[in-house]
């Protein structure tokens, strides 16, 4: 009896170390490529109200605790370029909506851009496409564009592979979020799949705007309820001269996605445009001088404004749409002369400004992982 039982504790050990899940489970693989971590995943809850129309994400790329970990590592990470100087951060900042404060966006070397960056929020609403032209179609593929474009991050996806294998903590990371096994099955289509899962968790929808028209929490100013009236048109009579705002910019996330021409650019005819795009992108003239319809939200933060950052101010935003715009052909019919007083600008300001949301831009789990 003394010695059965020793020798029992022992086969009960044995078996369960076997039960226990392999930690970088291969057998196969070389020591230097198998990765040690616990895979464990759990479902990331997106947390959109129910005001909000419900989310997409791509059923190849559910997301987890651990895939938005990991995304949001990546994406403050200047890793990804060339010379380890920027970040997809470093023109996405969080304490300005995820935009750069820059008319145009300066990267790698100095270089500048063509556009102005956008800001990045409720992201998982769009389903028209990304980028001002939308010429991408999810947020997987628009990842891969920052990191090869030689004016933003100039790196080739091969050697952030290889960085990335290389690394003393990504490939945990990176097995954590998907499950693989070795260091050699991190890709760029991994690393574009965690991206964008950390943007689908950016929500933003704790304005005052949210609070006090969703939540009937608190009340408006009268400034801000005039700003209101002035901006849906839905709120004033029909015929009314009016700035009509709503048109374009829906609640609750202040855009329909769509691609119009709202009137910025006098241009003599549709050849002319200095950025053509929408039309570039599905090769049809009548689209040139179209661009996506952008979120308002947390407009006060995210200046200068349009796709070429033109305007510095709101007021100055206010007085372009006043004017009409400049009869080109393909410019939307609701692009139209209004009057506004100067009380009316307070006001319609007054309105945008309820829509910044400062929990959202102060989110800890927005916010750079290596601080
Ligand atoms: C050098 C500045 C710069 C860097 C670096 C950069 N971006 Fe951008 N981002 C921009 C600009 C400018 C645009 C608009 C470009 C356009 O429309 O052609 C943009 C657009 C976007 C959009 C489209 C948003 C929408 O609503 O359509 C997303 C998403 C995005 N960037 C994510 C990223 C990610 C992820 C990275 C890192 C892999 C990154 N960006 C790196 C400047 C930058
Ligand atoms: C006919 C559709 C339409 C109407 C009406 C409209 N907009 Fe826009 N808005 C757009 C489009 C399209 C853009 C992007 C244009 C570009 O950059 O080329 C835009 C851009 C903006 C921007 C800049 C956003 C950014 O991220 O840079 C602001 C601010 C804005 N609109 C506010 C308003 C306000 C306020 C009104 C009412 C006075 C209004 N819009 C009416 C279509 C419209």
């Amino acid at each position: 009896m003394k010695k059965i039982i020793p020798t029992l504790i022992i086969v009960l050990i044995l078996t369960t170390c076997e039960k226990t899940p392999p930690v970088g489970g291969c057998e196969d693989c070389e020591p230097d490529d198998r990765i040690q971590a616990t895979y464990n995943p759990q479902p990331y809850e997106i947390q959109l109200p129910e005001w909000m129309p419900d989310p997409v994400i791509p059923e190849d790329n559910p997301m987890t605790n651990d895939g938005v970990m990991l995304g949001r590592h990546l994406f403050f990470d200047p890793i990804l370029s060339l010379d380890s100087t920027i970040s997809c951060a470093s023109c996405h900042r969080p304490e300005l909506a995820f935009t750069d404060g820059n008319a145009v966006s300066e990267g790698v070397f100095g270089r500048t851009g063509v556009r102005s960056s956008m800001s990045l929020v409720n992201l998982s609403l769009n389903t028209k496409g990304f980028f001002w032209d939308g010429r991408a179609e999810s947020l997987e593929d628009q990842a891969l564009i920052p990191v090869e474009d030689h004016l933003e991050m100039n790196e080739d996806w091969t050697n952030v592979e290889q960085k990335l294998r290389r690394h003393p903590t990504y490939p945990a990371l990176f097995r954590k979020a998907f499950g693989i096994e070795k260091k050699s099955e991190i890709t760029r289509d991994l690393t574009v799949k965690a991206i964008a899962q950390f943007e689908r968790s950016l929500v933003s929808a704790n304005s005052r705007y949210d609070r006090v028209i969703w939540l009937n929490d608190g009340w408006p100013t009268d400034s801000e309820r005039r700003g209101q009236q002035l901006f849906f048109f839905e709120e004033l009579p029909q015929n009314q001269q009016h700035p009509g705002c709503s048109h374009c910019h829906f609640a609750p996330n202040f855009t329909d996605n769509n691609f119009i021409n709202n009137g910025l650019d006098d241009v003599p005819d549709l050849e002319s445009f200095v950025d053509k795009g929408r039309g570039e992108v599905i090769n049809n003239i009548f689209d040139n001088g179209k661009f996506r319809v952008p979120t308002l939200r947390n407009i006060a933060l995210t200046a200068p404004y349009m796709h070429d950052g033109r305007f510095q101010t709101l007021e100055e935003v206010l007085d372009h749409y006043s004017g009409g715009g400049h009869g080109v052909i393909n410019e939307d019919p609701n692009i139209q002369p209004f009057f506004l007083s100067e009380q009316d600008k307070k006001d319609l300001i007054s309105f945008l400004e309820m829509l910044t949301d400062t929990s959202f831009i102060k989110k800890p789990e927005f916010q750079s992982p290596f601080q």
